[in-house]
């Protein structure tokens, strides 16, 4: 059932063949496209829906985060994420994404102490790393020990206890940079660090990243804030792919923190969030300025799969407003550590060609959030396979937040969508000696 409040219209459905009709309510949000309720349309109609890929269907009755792909908008709880992204920190974006409304000074103060006091991890966790080869991707890791830590922390796994569900949501925001920077460290060969409760969120990241016994790490405040803007650019949006899943997931009743390595699977796609890792290789790829053309002739080429990473989305048909974020930022990062990168002035070569290819103005395509991120890691240290897996600590605060909305949901039910069958009708067994 949905609030009848949001009903604001009806749209009539008529079937030409029987001249059969239906009337469908139309629900209208705060902002943004109506929808068209199709719940009855079968019971009514014997009729389903087909929308592969869900690009026009509307899966959930959600606050959290909206996006305006014509006019390049993303609100947080109504924020712009340009002014989140200058003016905020991504612990206050986590609270306002998972409590509605930016925190007071109190509860800014008792939510970070909160998060900051569950980031270490169960000690037996460093030896479930051991399992993994030296060179595993860190992504592989990062899925498999987050489904695991179920095993370590299930007094925080009913899902119906309100207490217990905000406990794995602060444990997971809290332990995810932990286990990304244990991924990280285990692929080096290097100890693991401890986190330190006397750093920020982004500064402790990057300290369990960097540091080694040998040498004391303190992380350029340059880098710390960069690093806290990139977190809160990738925090949440909308009921993209990975978000879908989780949310998916979660219906079943399963547990959050198998529900959010769910999230990281799906999230590690070369067209997802496996694309700020995608950048950098064809960056590399490309090479030189010269040889752009021709990557955007293969991109052009319906006969070629080749896709140029961080450009296109499947709502954004203007700029990703994370995007230009991070542009600035990537340039105020670079200069400020005097570091003159070949790769940002070939991505911004690049940029500026496509943004005048006729195919690329057709098909709207725009640099999205993974167009520049990547070039802004690799400056601070990080390998490319790394990318991602930062792409998934910041997520991890959206993830958790859908989560909580949906288990809130009086309406939520078991997410189970139908198909339209293009297989054998019923037929019966021949037995092998008859084939
Ligand atoms: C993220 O959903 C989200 O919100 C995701 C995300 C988030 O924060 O969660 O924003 C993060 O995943 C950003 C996207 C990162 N992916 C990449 O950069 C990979 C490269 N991009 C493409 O794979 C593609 O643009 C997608 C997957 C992002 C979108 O794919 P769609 O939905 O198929 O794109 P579309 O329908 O808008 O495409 C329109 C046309 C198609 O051609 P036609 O079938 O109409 O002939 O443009 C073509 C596409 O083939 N096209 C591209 C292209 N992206 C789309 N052609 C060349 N290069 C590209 N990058």
């Amino acid at each position: 059932m949905v609030q009848k409040e949001l009903v604001t219209n009806n749209m009539t459905l008529t079937d030409n063949a029987s001249g059969a009709s239906v009337e469908l309510p139309v629900l209208s949000g705060s902002v943004g496209p109506d929808v068209i309720d199709v719940r009855k349309l079968y019971s009514s109609t014997g009729k389903f829906t087909f929308d592969p890929g869900y690009g026009v269907t509307g899966s959930c009755l959600s606050a959290l985060t909206y996006i305006d792909g014509e006019e390049g908008i993303l609100l947080h709880r109504g924020y712009p994420i340009e002014q989140l992204a200058e003016k905020s920190s991504f612990l206050e974006v986590a609270y306002l994404l998972l409590n509605g409304e930016l925190p007071t000074g109190h509860e800014h103060n008792e939510f970070v102490d909160a998060i900051t006091h569950h980031t270490m991890v169960h000690e037996q966790l460093s030896t479930f790393f051991r399992g993994f080869r030296r060179d595993a991707h860190p992504m592989a890791i990062l899925c498999g020990v987050t489904g695991a830590l179920s095993a370590f922390y299930h007094d925080s796994t009913d899902i119906n206890d309100p207490v217990q569900r905000m406990i794995a949501s602060r444990r997971l925001i809290a332990k995810m940079p932990t286990l990304a920077a244990m991924a990280y460290k285990y692929s080096l060969g290097q100890p693991f660090n401890y986190p330190k409760n006397s750093l920020s969120y982004a500064e402790n990241f990057l300290q369990m990243c960097f540091a080694v016994p040998a040498d004391d790490y303190v992380a350029d405040p340059i880098l710390s804030d960069a690093m806290d803007k990139i977190l809160i650019l990738h925090a949440d949006h909308e009921q993209n792919a990975s978000t879908s899943t989780v949310r998916l997931a979660g219906s079943s009743g399963a547990n959050p923190f198998a529900c959010i390595a769910a999230g990281i699977a799906c999230l590690w796609g070369p067209a997802h969030g496996g694309a700020n890792e995608a950048v950098l290789e064809m960056l590399n790829e490309i090479g030189d300025k010269s040889r752009i053309g021709e990557y955007v002739n293969k991109a052009r080429d319906k006969d070629d799969p080749f896709r140029l990473f961080g450009f296109g989305h499947r709502v954004y048909k203007n700029f990703d407003p994370r995007a230009k974020v991070m542009r600035e930022s990537c340039h105020e990062v670079l200069n400020k550590l005097g570091i003159n990168d070949p790769l940002l002035e070939l991505a911004m070569e690049l940029e500026e060609l496509a943004l005048r290819d006729d195919y690329f103005i057709e098909k709207k395509l725009y640099p999205n959030v993974d167009f520049y991120s990547g070039i802004i890691l690799k400056a601070m240290g990080f390998p490319t396979s790394m990318f991602t897996v930062l792409f998934a600590v910041a997520r991890t605060v959206g993830w958790i937040s859908q989560w909580k909305e949906m288990i809130e949901d009086p309406a939520q039910r078991i997410g189970r969508p139908r198909q339209l069958y293009t297989g054998p009708v019923a037929r019966d067994y021949t037995p092998i000696s008859g084939r």
